[in-house]
C-alpha cells in the first residue's frame, strides 16, 4: 500500500525520457521521442514517449504507460518493487509502512528471502554429497551443467536436515513462514522436504521464493510426485513462470516462449536448446500468467496433453487470455500424443523438429465446432451463439477482425450479417453503421466527451469549469473522462506535465485503462489548444445532450411518478431555454 501522494510525487519527480534512455536509444521527433519499440518486434518505430506529457505508446502493439508501467514491464518487476526502483533514481525513499512491511502472519520479507536463499544454498550443497539424487538427475538426462543453471538441489532423508543450516531451527519464525518447516501437534518441528529432488522457484531477478520438490527411488510410492511450498508473502502460485530468470535471455532474443506445466519438462526442455521455456506451477493458466506471458514475448506457444484434461487446460488458458490480445501477438497452442509431455517428447526427438502448433484462432474454431453439428442449420446458429460472446471479449481489431472471417466462414454466414448478429460494430464501416450503435455511446457523444477529454487532458485546469453534478453523465459516456475529471477534482494542482501519468496510475488495471489509453493516443497525434469559450460550449452541448436524452427517455417511459414528471418538466424548460440563445456552433463539426 503505497500512498497516491507519493506515487504522484514520485511520477512528477522523474522523467520518463531518462527513465527510458537508459534502456531503450530514442530519437528526437517533434515534441516527442520515438524508439522500435522494446514490447514487440518491429523494423520501424511505433513507440512514442511524450516528455511533456510523461507518457509512452506504440502504435504497434498498444504498449502504454507511465514511468512505472515501464519499469515494471520492461524489467518484468512487480509494481512494489518498480516504485522503489523509480524512487532510488531520485533519492526518494518509499514512506516506511511498518505494518505491511511485516504480513500479517509473521516474518518480514526479507528474513524470509534470507531463510530462502540459505536453504537453497543447503539443499545444493546436499546434492553434491547424495550419489542417489545425482544418478537419478543423470538418469532423466539433467547434465551437471544445467543442474546448476537451475539450482537444482536435494533435500536429505532426515527429519531435521535443516537444523545443520539454521541454528536457530527450533525458533526462526522464517523457516516456518517460508514453509520449509512444519511444527508438529507435540510441538516439534520437522522439515517439510524430505528426500526429494529440490527446484527452487524464483521470481524473474533470480531470488529464491519457494520450492517444488519430487520424489524419487525407493520413496517414490509414498506421497505425492511433487510437493510444493505454500503459498507466502513472497510466492503465489498462480502469478508465477517456474525457469522465467534462467529463461528470460533467449525469450527476449527469439521473441518467443513457450510455456510448460511441469517443472522437469522446463529443465528438459532448456537441456535440449528450447531455452525459452517457462512452467506454471501445477496450477491452470491464469490472467495474471496470460499478461505477464505476453508482455514478455510476441510469440506465446502454451503445451499440453493431448488428453481430455489437456484439452480442458488450454481450453481454460485461451478464456484466460481473449480479453487481453493485442494486435502484432500470437498466442498458440501444442498438444503432445497421449502419455508423452514435453520432457519425453524433446528427449526423444530433436529440438528443432517441427512442433505443430495451432493458432489460438483455430483451437477455438475447433473446440466450438465439436460442440455442434456443422451440418445443420441449427448447429450453425448455435456455433454463433457460442462465439459471439467469446468474439466479443477480444479487444484487438485486427484480431477480432480474424476471428470474424473464421466464424462466418464456418456458420456460412457474411461477416455484416454475423456482425449484427454478435452486435458488434462493423471493423470496416459502411453506410447505415452508425444506426446500429447502441444509443448510450453514440457517435455525436463519444466524439464530444472525447473532446472534451482531450481538452483536459492539455490543460487540467479547464477541468474546474466541470460541475460535480455532471460527473454522472461523463460517466455514463466515457467513464474515462470522469476518472480524470475525479482525479481533477481530488489533485486539483496537477498540471499539463502529469495528468496523463496520473490518470495512468489511477486507472491501473481498472476498467477505463483501454480508454484512457486511446485517449493518450489522440493527445499524442495531436495538440489541441482550446479557448475556456471554447471548453465552456462544449460543456453547454453536452449538457444539453444529456438533458434531451433524458426527456426521450422519460417521455417513452410509461407509468411516471410524479418527481418524474416534475423533473421532465423542469428539463424541457431548461432545454427549451438553451434553445433560445443559441451558441456559437464551435463544436458544430464535432
Ligand atoms: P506431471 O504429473 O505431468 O509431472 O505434473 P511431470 O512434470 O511430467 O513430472 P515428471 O516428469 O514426472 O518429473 C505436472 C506438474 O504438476 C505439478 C508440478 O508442478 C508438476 O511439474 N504437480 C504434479 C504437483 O504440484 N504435484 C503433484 O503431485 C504432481
Ligand atoms: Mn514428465
Amino acid at each position: 500500500m503505497i500512498p497516491d501522494d507519493f506515487k504522484q510525487q514520485l511520477l512528477s519527480r522523474v522523467d520518463i525520457v531518462d527513465v527510458i534512455e537508459r534502456h531503450v536509444p530514442l530519437r528526437k521527433a517533434g515534441q516527442n521521442f520515438v524508439a522500435r519499440c522494446p514490447f514487440h518486434s518491429e523494423k520501424t518505430p511505433s513507440f512514442s514517449v511524450s516528455p511533456g506529457k510523461q507518457f509512452y505508446h506504440c502504435f504497434g502493439c498498444g504498449a502504454h504507460g507511465n514511468a512505472i508501467s515501464f519499469v515494471m514491464e520492461h524489467a518484468g518487476l512487480g509494481y512494489v518493487e518498480a516504485v522503489k526502483e523509480l524512487a532510488g533514481m531520485v533519492g526518494m525513499s518509499l514512506p516506511e509502512s511498518r505494518p505491511n512491511a511485516v504480513p500479517q502472519n509473521g516474518a518480514p520479507e526479507a528474513d524470509l528471502r534470507a531463510t530462502l536463499l540459505a536453504a537453497a544454498r543447503f539443499y545444493k550443497a546436499c546434492l553434491k554429497r547424495s550419489d542417489a539424487a545425482i544418478a537419478y538427475l543423470k538418469q532423466r538426462g539433467v547434465s551437471g551443467e544445467i543442474a546448476a543453471r537451475f539450482g537444482l538441489g536435494y533435500a536429505p532423508a532426515g527429519w531435521q536436515s535443516l537444523a545443520e543450516a539454521f541454528p536457530d531451527y527450533r525458533s526462526s519464525a522464517a523457516l516456518k513462514d517460508a514453509g520449509l518447516v512444519v511444527d508438529g501437534e507435540n510441538g516439534r518441528r520437522y522439515d517439510r522436504f524430505r528426500d526429494r529432488i529440490m527446484f527452487p522457484i524464483t521470481d524473474p531477478r533470480g531470488n529464491v521464493i519457494g520450492f517444488g520438490a519430487r520424489v524419487f527411488g525407493e520413496a517414490a510410492q509414498e506421497g505425492p510426485k511433487y510437493l510444493n511450498s505454500p503459498e507466502t508473502a513472497l510466492f503465489q502460485k498462480g502469478q508465477e513462470l517456474f525457469g522465467l530468470y534462467q529463461a528470460r535471455p533467449a525469450v527476449r532474443r527469439h521473441g518467443r516462449i513457450v510455456v510448460v506445466e511441469g517443472y522437469m519438462d522446463v529443465v528438459s526442455l532448456h537441456q535440449h536448446g528450447v531455452d525459452y521455456a517457462v512452467a506454471t506451477l501445477g496450477t491452470s493458466t491464469t490472467p495474471v500468467h496470460v499478461a505477464k506471458l505476453l508482455k514478455l514475448a510476441d510469440e506465446v506457444y502454451f503445451c499440453f496433453d493431448g488428453d481430455d484434461a489437456g484439452r480442458k487446460a488450454a481450453w481454460r488458458a485461451l478464456e484466460n487470455a481473449l480479453d487481453q490480445l493485442v494486435d502484432g501477438k500470437q498466442l498458440s497452442f501444442m498438444f503432445f500424443p497421449e502419455g508423452e509431455d514435453p520432457d519425453s517428447y524433446v528427449r526423444r526427438c530433436a529440438a528443432d523438429d517441427v512442433w505443430t502448433a495451432l493458432p489460438l484462432s483455430e483451437l477455438m474454431a475447433r473446440e466450438l465446432s465439436r460442440q455442434v453439428d456443422l451440418e445443420t442449420v441449427e448447429g450453425r446458429a448455435k456455433l454463433l451463439q457460442l462465439a459471439g460472446p467469446l468474439v466479443r471479449k477480444v479487444p484487438a481489431p485486427a484480431f477480432q477482425l480474424q476471428l470474424r472471417r473464421r466464424f462466418a466462414k464456418l456458420a456460412e454466414v457474411t461477416v455484416p450479417e454475423l456482425e449484427e448478429l454478435f452486435g458488434l460494430r462493423p471493423v470496416v464501416s459502411s453506410p447505415g453503421a452508425a444506426r446500429r450503435t447502441g444509443l448510450a455511446r453514440s457517435p455525436a457523444m463519444l466524439s464530444l466527451t472525447r473532446w472534451i477529454l482531450h481538452a483536459v487532458l492539455n490543460d487540467p485546469s479547464l477541468a474546474a469549469r466541470v460541475e460535480p453534478a455532471e460527473l454522472d453523465a461523463t460517466d455514463r459516456f466515457h467513464p474515462a473522462l470522469c476518472g480524470v475529471l475525479e482525479l481533477l477534482a481530488r489533485c486539483p494542482e496537477l498540471g499539463a506535465r502529469d495528468i496523463c501519468a496520473a490518470a495512468i496510475e489511477a486507472a491501473r488495471d481498472g476498467a477505463t485503462a483501454g480508454l484512457l489509453r486511446e485517449a493518450h493516443a489522440e493527445v499524442l497525434a495531436s495538440e489541441k489548444v482550446v479557448s475556456a469559450a471554447e471548453f465552456e460550449s462544449a460543456l453547454r452541448t453536452l449538457r444539453d445532450r444529456v438533458e434531451r436524452r433524458r426527456i426521450t427517455e422519460l417521455i417513452a417511459k410509461a407509468g411516471r411518478s410524479a418527481e418524474e414528471a416534475e423533473e421532465l418538466e423542469r428539463l424541457k424548460e431548461r432545454v427549451s431555454q438553451r434553445a433560445k440563445q443559441p451558441a456559437e456552433s464551435i463544436l458544430s463539426s464535432v
